[in-house]
């Protein structure tokens, strides 16, 4: 069997250009959305992000900035930033890049920032509404996975889907998202997780895979039931002998997996590009929810 490649690059600008159009609209009223971006220290990959982020955002017609802060600030100095960018009416949106130096407590953080400007979906009001099957936001990851499947004809309703990974960032959101008895979800779900003394049982049980464990190449062929979708969010750096000295790979050996799954998302240019596309839908989200609409 040879697998179908889902190409989340296609989805994610369908997604960026019905943003686009959405904005443009919006500007034509004499407003403009705005998403703040902070950035403390020189973390490379972060910096590889942000810069992406930023890009979409003016690509999409979105007022953006980057805020960056260095390494050293205080936590009281940052908090106070983000105080400062809750008030400003001119940021709908507020993104913390994570992760932070040692010095600062992450999930203060994270609850600093207004519940109705978190953009990324890590505060836990927008965490709690998402839980019940109310949210405002949907984390950009997981809500990426939900639309890459839901655009590409493949419905988890009745499925068993199994997570491989329990973060906060991808695998216990997209649980929650899944579950709901809601179109697009409605999902047999099972998270596993380091704790399982054995994959193979769980793994070749689901009809959609989702790899979110962050070990390059780690789900194999015979861990995946012939046919299932198989979903690969990780994005590991590998050594290689290319310009930069690594290439990126999934948690999924891509070549083996192709071989048993029905489709499948490759890396890069499956999950990734989707996670951008929703970040700008949930900055229109914020856009609104501050209109009062
Ligand atoms: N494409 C994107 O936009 C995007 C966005 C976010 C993340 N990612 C990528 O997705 C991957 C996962 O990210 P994350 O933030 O969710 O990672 P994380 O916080 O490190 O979580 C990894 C999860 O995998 C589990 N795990 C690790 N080794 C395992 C094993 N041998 N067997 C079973 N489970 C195992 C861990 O279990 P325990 O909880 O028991 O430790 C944990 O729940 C990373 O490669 C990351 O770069 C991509």
């Amino acid at each position: 069997m040879s697998a179908k490649i889902i190409d989340g690059r296609a989805i994610a600008q369908q997604i960026r250009q019905e943003v686009a159009e959405e904005v443009a609209r919006i500007k034509a009223r004499g407003q403009v959305p705005g998403l703040a971006v902070i950035l403390v220290g020189d973390d490379p990959a972060s910096a590889v992000y942000v810069r992406q982020k930023n890009k979409a955002c003016q690509n999409a017609g979105i007022h953006s900035i980057t805020d960056h802060l260095p390494a050293d600030i205080s936590e009281a100095a940052l908090l106070q930033r983000i105080e400062a960018l809750n008030a400003d009416p001119r940021y709908h949106g507020i993104l913390v890049q994570l992760p932070l130096p040692g010095h600062i407590d992450t999930q203060k953080v994270i609850e600093r920032v207004t519940p109705e400007k978190d953009v990324d979906c890590f505060h836990p009001y927008n965490v709690g509404r998402l839980v019940i099957g109310m949210p405002r936001f949907k984390p950009a990851t997981p809500a990426g996975i939900v639309e890459l499947l839901h655009r590409s004809g493949i419905s988890p309703a009745g499925k068993h889907v199994v997570i491989i990974g329990r973060s906060n960032i991808v695998g216990k959101p997209l649980a929650n998202l899944l579950v709901q008895k809601q179109p697009g979800a409605n999902a047999l779900v099972t998270v596993v997780h380091s704790a399982a003394r054995d994959l193979a049982p769980y793994t070749r049980s689901a009809d959609i895979l989702v790899a979110a464990i962050g070990r390059p190449e780690f789900v194999r062929g015979d861990l995946i039931k012939p046919g299932a979708v198989v979903v690969d969010v990780g994005v590991n750096r590998v050594p290689a002998e290319t310009p930069k000295g690594y290439r990126l790979v999934g948690d999924v050996a891509f070549e083996e997996a192709c071989k048993v799954a029905g489709a499948i998302t490759p890396v890069p240019g499956g999950v990734g590009p989707m996670t951008i596309a929703m970040l700008l839908k949930n900055t229109l989200t914020a856009f609104y929810l501050q209109q009062g609409a």
